[in-house]
Formats: structure tokens, sequence, C-alpha cells
């Protein structure tokens, strides 16, 4: 099936979270998947039902509150438990899919699945068959597509279209191919496969050697019309290719590949910003589309350009992506209904008690600091997201370091928003200290694998971020924490991130 539109098919709660530390609870990918709806994504994979209860949650949470928005989607492998869960899963989403995947490449086929062709194409036609019992709107992927025979690739694929598969997707599921060779195989499927025009082809591209975007447009040139894809290239290794790039590339260069998406590129700067923040995965300053610098023009011939025409050095809008710049917004005379109408602009849907929490949290901030910024307000937000769910809470704790001091630290936490629990530590340093108290208070061992502090803003009185990736029993958790003062921001990172660790322990 061809046509001028391209359907955005989101995976950045199931690819995207198989990231190592990358993993959401519950209340994080519906704030995740809130956001993608808004950005007019067509298909949500919302995770893998099987893969624990957890994840089953998610995806039936998912696709009862979103359902009727955007299509929601389950993923499963070719077996029927996993089918049924993921039917049973998305069966109150008024739109729903399940995506059915088994591997056909040889070496998937010979060391992974020990099944020979015949058994592959049966077990896929079974699969495909099972999950149209739960919906009309079945995709099919055969793992490795981009390794696998190209006889055996069509075959495959004709065969789970007559089953019903209404999608097939060809994954690059190790980022192997090049534009032009994985433009070939999607040709090759569209020549060569009788029933092709049954069913829309689809493009799913890992980013091992930093093609994922270049191969899924190439497949678009070559008549894909869906394009999978996470924000931010969040994904396995190096990742998927990245939702932001495909759709901008795609609208700013219209006149060349002569299609279009449903993404209102608006929302992409803060649902990047968003998922960034939830799953702790830093986008890079100079990352296309939504890195810091993606639009600052540093040459002063760059920079005299623009201000002649902006056209000269700038082939999109700041604007058209949501980058609105770091305007100074609020002092602290500044009313609630002039915050609520900045927070609304920043891209934010919260409820009165989030506003008021938020409110709060800002008249605090402007007593501390003269200048509050966008990007204050947004660390504030955003560092307040998922508390509801955590089960410890900061009180309160103390340090004393100097020269020539063992550094100690005493803090104070709540638990289920009751009971008070306090202890000491010595450390490396005083953040050291605060972390190591933390660990005896929560009877949690942890490994701190990452630390990162920047400032939020500019200015001796900036916000501190502290960003931290620890291990826990062999699994990594990341945490953030934005405050004045670096230490309890570090106290915060760090705790966001051992919670995370308690639910799973
Ligand atoms: O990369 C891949 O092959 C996948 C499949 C499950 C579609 O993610
Ligand atoms: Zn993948």
């Amino acid at each position: 099936m061809t046509g001028d539109r391209i359907i955005i098919f989101d995976t950045t709660l199931r690819d995207g979270e198989q990231s190592p530390g990358c993993s959401m609870n519950t209340s994080e990918k519906m704030e995740v998947a809130r956001a993608l709806v808004d950005l007019g994504v067509d298909v949500i994979e919302a995770g893998f039902p099987v893969a624990s209860p957890g994840d089953f949650e998610a995806v039936s949470c998912i696709a009862e509150r979103f359902g009727d928005r955007s299509t929601i989607c389950a993923l499963s492998r070719s077996r029927e438990e996993d089918v049924r869960r993921a039917g049973e899963a998305i069966k109150a989403a008024e739109k729903r899919r399940i995506h059915v995947f088994l591997a056909t490449s040889a070496i998937h086929r010979e060391f992974k699945l020990r099944m020979d062709k015949a058994q592959i194409i049966q077990r896929a036609v079974e699969s495909v068959k099972l999950a149209r019992e739960y919906c009309e709107d079945v995709e099919f992927s055969p793992e490795d597509a981009v390794r696998t025979e190209l006889d055996f690739l069509c075959e495959v694929v004709e065969k789970t279209i007559a089953a019903g598969a209404t999608t097939v997707n060809i994954p690059d599921t190790v980022g192997y191919a090049t534009p032009s060779h994985y433009n070939k195989v999607i040709r090759h499927l569209r020549e060569h496969v009788p029933n092709i025009d049954s069913a829309v082809i689809s493009a799913h591209c890992h980013d091992d050697l930093g093609l994922a975007v270049a191969n899924s447009l190439a497949a678009v040139e070559a008549g894909a019309r869906q394009v999978e894809c996470t924000i931010n290239g969040l994904g396995e290794r190096a990742g998927n290719a990245a939702l932001e790039e495909i759709v901008m590339a795609i609208r700013t260069r219209s006149d060349y590949f002569g299609v279009h998406t449903g993404i209102n590129t608006r929302k992409l700067f803060p649902t990047s910003h968003l998922v960034s923040s939830i799953t702790g995965m830093k986008v890079q300053r100079n990352k296309a589309i939504v890195g810091q610098n993606a639009f600052a023009h540093e040459a002063g011939i760059h920079q005299h350009g623009v201000l002649q025409e902006r056209s000269t050095y700038e082939i999109m809008k700041p604007e058209d992506v949501g980058y609105a710049g770091d305007n100074l917004v609020l002092g602290k005379h500044s009313g609630r209904a002039a915050f609520r109408d900045r927070i609304v602009q920043l891209g934010f849907e919260l409820d009165d008690a989030a506003l008021n929490q938020a409110f709060e949290d800002f008249i605090l901030l402007a007593d501390k600091k003269k200048e509050v910024y966008d990007s204050d307000i947004t660390a504030l937000i955003e560092n307040r997201l998922g508390d509801h769910t955590e089960r410890w809470e900061l009180s309160r704790f103390h340090t004393s370091a100097g020269t020539g001091m063992i550094p100690t630290a005493t803090v104070e936490l709540k638990c289920d928003g009751k009971h008070v629990k306090s202890d000491a530590s010595t450390g490396d340093g005083p953040i050291d200290a605060v972390f190591r108290a933390m660990e005896r208070i929560m009877d949690l061992e942890a490994r701190l694998d990452d630390f990162d502090v920047r400032s939020v803003s500019g200015g001796k009185d900036a916000q501190g971020e502290v960003r931290v990736s620890i291990t826990v029993t062999g699994k990594q958790y990341h945490g953030k924490g934005v405050s004045t003062d670096i230490i309890e921001a570090a106290a915060l990172a760090y705790l966001k991130a051992l919670n995370r660790a308690d639910v799973n322990r």
C-alpha cells in the first residue's frame, strides 16, 4: 500500500525502554504515552505484555486511557501465550494492534531458534492467525530481516500477509544495512511478493552504524509507508531511528520525499525533554533537531547572515520544533495565572494538585534566585514527575566537610509518608557520605556508575541538575535531582534511583 501519508510508529516505550538503565514505571510510561498522543504519533508500541506483570499493567493502562486517540500496540513473540497476553493487554483500546515477531535469518534459525524454514513459516502463520482473533490490525516482523535470504524473506512476507498481517515490518535488527541496500530490500519485496499491496510495509532500523535514520528514509523512498522510531533515538545498543529526525527530514525535504506525517512538530522539543528527563538518558548538545545547540549560530558570519535573512543558514525554524529558547520568565511577584499560562506554553498538562505543587516550588525558587527561566520551571516540574509513586522521601540532611576533616552526613528519610528513619555515615566527600547514609537507611547496596552535574540556566545562583546512574544487584537505575544546593540535588537524584531499585527488590 502506498500513498503520501507516512505512519509514525513510536516504540520508545518498548524498544526504547530496552536500553540499559532506561526502564520506566507505569506512571512514567503513562506520562510518555500522553506526550506521544499529543505529538500525534499514529501507533504507540506500549510494551511487551508477556515480559512481566508490570509490562502487562502498563500496556493495559495505556490502552484504556489513550486507545481512542492513537493505536496502541503490544509486542508478542510467535508463541500462543505471548499472543494471548498481548491481546488481553490491549483489549480496552478502541484502536489496537498486536505486533508478532519471529526471527528469519539463517543465523537466528540455526543458533537461536533451531528451526528450519518450514517450521518458521508455520509458526509465523499460526501466530498471525491467532493475533487476528484479537484484533484486525496485526503486524508481523521477520526479525533480522536484513540478513535473511531474499527469497525466503519474500516467502515469509507473502504467507504472513495471506494469514492476515496488515503491516509487514522489515527490521534491521542489528543495524547492518546501508541506505541503498535497505532501499533495494524494500523494492525487492514490492516487486516479488504478489500480495504486497494488501499490507503496509514498515521500516525498523537500529543505529549500530549510525545509519538508522538514513536507512529509514531510504525505505520511505522505496515505498515503505510506516516508520518505526523512538524519541531521541533511544533503544537497544546504539538505539533506534530518531523520530524527530525522520519527521523533520520528511517535512523539511517534502519537495524531495513528497510525503508527510501527522506529527505536530511543535511538540518535538518538549517531548524530547520529557523522555530524557524520565529515562535519565541525556540528549547530546549537538544532536540534530532537539539538541541545545541545534539552532545556535556561533560563527559571526552565520549570525550576520541569519540576522539579514534567516534562511541563509537555517533550514528549519526553531519554533517549528517547539524550541522557544530559554526565556526569562517570572519573578516572585508573578501570579498563579501567569505561571499557569507559561506552563501550558512549555507543553505541560498539570492537574490542580500538580499545578499547586509546581507553583509552591516556583515561589520557593524565586525566593532563592533572582531570575527564573523557562529551563528552571521545566526542571522544577520534571523534578516532581513520579513523586507520588515513590516510597522514600527526603525529609532533611546535614553534612559536614572541609580540609583535613572526615566528611560526614546525617540523613532523615520518610517512608510511605509516615515513618521517619535516620542514619549517619562518613564518605569520601559530603555527597558520598549522603549516598552511604541513604543506603544504610534503605538497606540497599548500590554502585555509583555515573554522576553528572550541570547548571540548568546561567548565573551564579543557577539551579544545579545532577543525574546519577547506579547498579543494584546487577540492574541499572537512574535518577535526576534539581536544586540550588548541589548536595541536595545529588541527594534527590540518588534517592530517585534508589527508589527505583527498591520497587524491584
Ligand atoms: O529490532 C528488532 O528486530 C525488533 C523486533 C522485535 C521488531 O525490535
Ligand atoms: Zn528493534
